[in-house]
């Protein structure tokens, strides 16, 4: 791994739940439960796991949408659970699943692309250090003019990075596909020269070809502007596609974390090996799927000891009550006794 951009230490993110007249807090969500995760710069991390696992509260945790309950997130050295500057505001972007709802409908192409960069000064006409008037003076020429092709100029150059040209510009949201969609929600993220893109399931809505083009566009762009990735989905068969390394979350914890294509390959957790064996296999005859039993427990009410012993086909007597910690094997890192067992045979 390259040096850490993003280290995200015993992170938990929990939601209080709250009940009667008074809202009094009666238990916790517990989204995020003592998270350890690494994005290295230049790196893409994909996370994935079940509906409900914690992945998008983890990604709105790291970007600052929701509030760490315990634990660091350190940013190139700096703790953003104690401060976030403007300047790592600017470096940590989000792209969501429906660009549908996250893009304003009333503003154009142009404007939604640039907001950002208005707000941070980046659009040189924009600038404070323009020339201004002095007391007494008549007030300076309206610059309205400047101000609009700088900024026209600054959307333009964004779309022909996402692939999409000058007639995209001065065009409402609703005009476009999904798939153009996620480009100018990519475009608006890039806007802020970001060091990291947190992309929550943003190719889920999409059609499968549209999705190939937007993750080969996102692969482009992250060499060319020098961008890492935490890459959230539920859908392994695509986060192996793009990944360097994968994150498998399971009701609020990691439990197998390495190379994605030793993960991919071999992978070494129980709950990993069953959303593998349900990748399908096209041209080949479907391997025995492994389906997983039982519901996702409530992460309201955790079970003891290991998270999945209620649905893990190898689970033992001590799997219900010691929780397994994070352990290397095998070249990756995995939260489950029978490497312990494995160790002991050896
Ligand atoms: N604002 C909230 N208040 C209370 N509970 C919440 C809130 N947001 C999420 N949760 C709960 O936290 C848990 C994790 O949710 P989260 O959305 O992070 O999962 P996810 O892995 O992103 O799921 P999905 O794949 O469906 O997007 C779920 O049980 C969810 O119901
Ligand atoms: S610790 Fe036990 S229950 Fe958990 S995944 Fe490993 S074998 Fe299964
Ligand atoms: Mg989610």
């Amino acid at each position: 791994m390259t040096a850490p951009l993003i280290q995200v230490k015993n992170l938990s993110t929990w939601y209080p739940i709250r009940r009667g007249i008074l809202a009094r807090t009666v238990g916790h969500v517990k989204a995020v439960n003592n998270v350890n995760l690494t994005i290295g710069a230049g790196e893409t991390v994909g996370l994935v796991g079940e509906s409900g696992c914690g992945k998008t509260t983890l990604g709105r945790t790291i970007i600052g949408l929701e509030k760490a309950t315990t634990g660091t997130i350190s940013f190139r050295g700096a703790d953003l659970t104690v401060e976030r500057t403007r300047e790592t505001r600017r470096q940590i972007q989000m792209i969501f699943q429906d660009p549908a709802t996250s893009l304003n409908p009333r503003m154009t192409i142009c404007e939604i692309v640039t907001e950002g960069m208005a707000a941070h000064g980046m659009l040189g006409a924009d600038e404070p250090s323009a020339p201004r008037a002095g007391a007494g003076e008549r007030p300076l020429p309206y610059r309205g003019a400047d101000r609009r092709s700088a900024r026209d100029e600054a959307a333009l150059k964004l779309l022909h990075d996402v692939g999409l040209d000058e007639t995209a510009l001065h065009r409402y949201p609703f005009e476009f596909s999904g798939g153009q969609r996620q480009r100018i929600s990519v475009a608006r993220a890039l806007s802020l020269r970001p060091s990291l893109i947190i992309c929550d399931e943003a190719v889920s809505a999409l059609d499968v070809s549209v999705q190939a083009q937007v993750i080969n566009l996102l692969l482009d762009l992250k060499d060319k502007y020098n961008l890492s990735y935490l890459f959230i989905s539920h859908d392994l068969s695509v986060v192996k596609f793009i990944s360097d390394r994968i994150a498998v979350m399971y009701l609020g914890h990691i439990v197998e974390e390495g190379d994605a294509a030793a993960i991919i390959e071999n992978p070494k957790h129980p709950y990993t090996q069953a959303l593998i064996s349900a990748i399908p296999v096209p041209g080949v005859e479907r391997k025995k799927r492994q389906i997983l039993k039982g519901e996702l427990p409530s992460p309201a009410k955790p079970p003891p000891g290991c998270p999945f012993h209620t649905r893990c086909p190898y689970a033992m007597p001590i799997c219900k009550e010691i929780f397994p910690d994070m352990k290397p094997a095998e070249g990756r890192n995995v939260a489950c006794h029978l490497m312990d067992v494995g160790k002991k045979k050896a």
